[in-house]
């Protein structure tokens, strides 16, 4: 009662995608978002392109966000913005922006780890989620991690379980690579998996002690198969690209879930989220909705759009840092292996 509402400018640049969302307390007022598509025809982001991409966006990306929230800059309490993990020349322009920004306002500047970020969009006010209670597990996989997490508070989380090499993302997108498939090849593969049938053909799991992830294996396993297959029938992507897809797919989601549920099970909760741009994944989600009544999880499913990177979920997780007074000064600066 009689709380003063609190407005968060989150700002993320630390990939390919120049955001930035307001946040009144934990609604999302805006959250826009300009993607890059100069990294098309090079089948991968190329950092300085993104980095020059980022100084042409943030400003309209920035005004656009207030002016859709219909929020004046003068109101915002705080400015978060993603100091790592990333390409450090895209997370320069992000956070040399927020320093300016914070200066030129005189209002805090609040630093975000992106992994956090991922986790913390669970919190986003949406009447038609729960949010998940402490402590619970988050499977993040995105582009460029892949991490089991034991949340226990909004800002006290442990990684248990990473890649040691590939992330989940980067499975999706080499793998479709391989097939012909443009970048980034998550969602072509998420859509033509649909048609397909996922038991058609068998790929390699990797062995990997304890919790932690790898996929560079299956990488090469399915470069062999397909060298070995159009040997034969060179229209053999072709004529199967639905049954690969989905072949591809289940084996990437059967490698997460083996360690997701050894980690339930390990750590004792049943309480489970997914995060990260590969969380958009259809199938992935749906076998996360039927694990949970199988093994009677409650589960938490991001929004579509909080899924891949966003400024919402940047906001989100500044806010918490706000509100226990965790600021940064003028002399940060970014960090492109930030640890959680
Ligand atoms: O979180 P994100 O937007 O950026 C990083 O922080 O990396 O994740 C991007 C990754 C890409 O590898 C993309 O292929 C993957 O998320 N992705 C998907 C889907 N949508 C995005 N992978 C599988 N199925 C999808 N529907
Ligand atoms: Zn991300």
């Amino acid at each position: 009662m009689g709380n003063k509402d609190i407005i968060i400018l989150g700002i993320e640049s630390s990939c390919d995608d120049t955001s930035a969302a307001i946040l009144k307390n934990e609604t999302i007022l805006s959250n826009e978002i300009a993607g890059q598509n100069v990294h098309e025809e090079y089948g991968g982001v190329v950092p300085e392109l993104a980095s020059r991409a980022h100084q042409q966006n943030i400003v309209p990306v920035i005004e656009s966000a207030l002016k859709k929230a219909k929020i004046k800059k003068e109101e915002i309490d705080a400015i978060a913005f993603t100091r790592g993990p990333g390409l450090l020349g895209s997370l320069i322009v992000g956070t040399s922006f927020a320093k300016g920004l914070s200066l030129g306002l005189n209002k805090p500047l609040v630093e975000v780890n992106h992994m956090h970020g991922h986790v913390l969009a669970h919190f986003i006010d949406d009447e038609t989620r729960d949010k998940p209670q402490f402590p619970f597990l988050c499977l993040t996989v995105s582009g460029g991690h892949t991490q089991l997490v034991v949340v226990n508070d909004f800002l006290d989380m442990e990684v248990i379980g990473t890649t040691i090499d590939d992330a989940a993302g980067e499975a999706f997108d080499k793998t479709a690579k391989l097939l012909g498939i443009p970048y980034p090849g998550g969602p072509f593969i998420d859509k033509y998996a649909k048609e397909g049938d996922p038991n058609k053909f068998k790929f390699s799991k990797p062995k990997v002690p304890g919790l932690d992830f790898s996929f560079s294996g299956l990488k090469t396993n399915v470069l062999q198969f397909l060298q070995r297959e159009t040997k034969h029938n060179p229209n053999f992507v072709k004529n199967n690209l639905n049954d690969i897809c989905a072949s591809l797919q289940e084996t990437i989601i059967e490698i997460l879930f083996d360690n997701l549920i050894q980690a339930t099970k390990q750590y004792n909760i049943d309480e489970v989220a997914i995060a990260g741009g590969v969380s958009a994944n259809s199938s992935l989600r749906t076998r996360l909705t039927s694990e949970g009544v199988k093994r009677n999880w409650k589960i938490h499913i991001p929004k579509f759009e909080y899924c891949t990177d966003n400024a919402a979920m940047i906001a989100i997780a500044g806010r918490y840092q706000y509100l226990v007074g965790n600021y940064s000064d003028q002399s940060i600066s970014p960090s492109a292996r930030l640890k959680m």
